[in-house]
């Protein structure tokens, strides 16, 4: 019997990358990896609707209910051993992760960037904000990027990159728009399941 890299996506908002994976679940584009756990930090987000249509368990963990960052990474972490996460993925997560969570998954954390790292990240860069720092900067090209998540915020080794041209009148939420459609929401999917391939090999599950 074949068996899967354990997914959990962590969200915050919309869920389109999350839709993305789903998708590429039934699509076959991720193959080697299944979404077992959805986890939002923000009550309500509609990445958790999105789960639950799609018979995904779907967690909700604030770090305000939790208290203090420490209970709230030991919560995730619980839920990680009770649905035997093998690893995770960050798509649209606006929380930042501390190195007590971080180090106890090495090469098993992704997160999808909208930009090309290493311009318009690190703290403070995220959502919109990265394509309002691309537009006023006035760069030509843009695109996103899917890389390994480490103590350094948006500093892990690099897993896949996709340019996007920036046209002539583009506002954010545009320009957003576009990186999603030819970029993050193809890299996403694909990268996942690169990961994902390697855990089922180092598992034993392929040869
Ligand atoms: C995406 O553009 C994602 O790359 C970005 O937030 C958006 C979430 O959209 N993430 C970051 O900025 C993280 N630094 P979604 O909820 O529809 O996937």
């Amino acid at each position: 019997m074949l068996t899967k890299a354990n997914i959990a996506v962590l969200v915050s908002g919309g869920g389109t990358n999350l839709q993305a994976l789903i998708d590429a679940q039934s699509n076959g584009v991720l193959k080697s990896g299944e979404i077992k756990a959805v986890i939002s930090n923000r009550a309500g987000a509609y990445a958790l609707t999105r789960a639950e249509k799609n018979g995904i368990p779907a967690f909700t963990v604030t770090k305000k209910e939790c208290g203090s960052q420490q209970a709230f990474e030991e919560r995730l972490t619980e839920i990680m051993k009770e649905n035997k996460i093998d690893f995770i993925v960050l798509a649209g997560f606006m929380s930042i992760l501390s190195e007590n969570f971080t180090a106890q998954f090495p090469s098993r954390i992704i997160n999808v960037h909208p930009s090309l790292i290493p311009s318009f990240c690190g703290k403070g860069f995220y959502g919109l904000h990265v394509h309002e720092a691309a537009l006023s900067y006035g760069v030509k090209v843009t695109g996103a990027t899917v890389h390994f998540v480490n103590e350094v915020c948006d500093g892990g080794k690099i897993i896949m990159q996709k340019a996007v041209e920036v046209e002539d009148g583009d506002t954010p939420e545009i320009l957003q728009k576009r990186v999603m459609e030819q970029a993050e929401w193809i890299i996403l999917p694909q990268a996942a399941e690169k990961v994902s391939e390697k855990i089922c090999r180092q598992k034993g599950f392929i040869s």
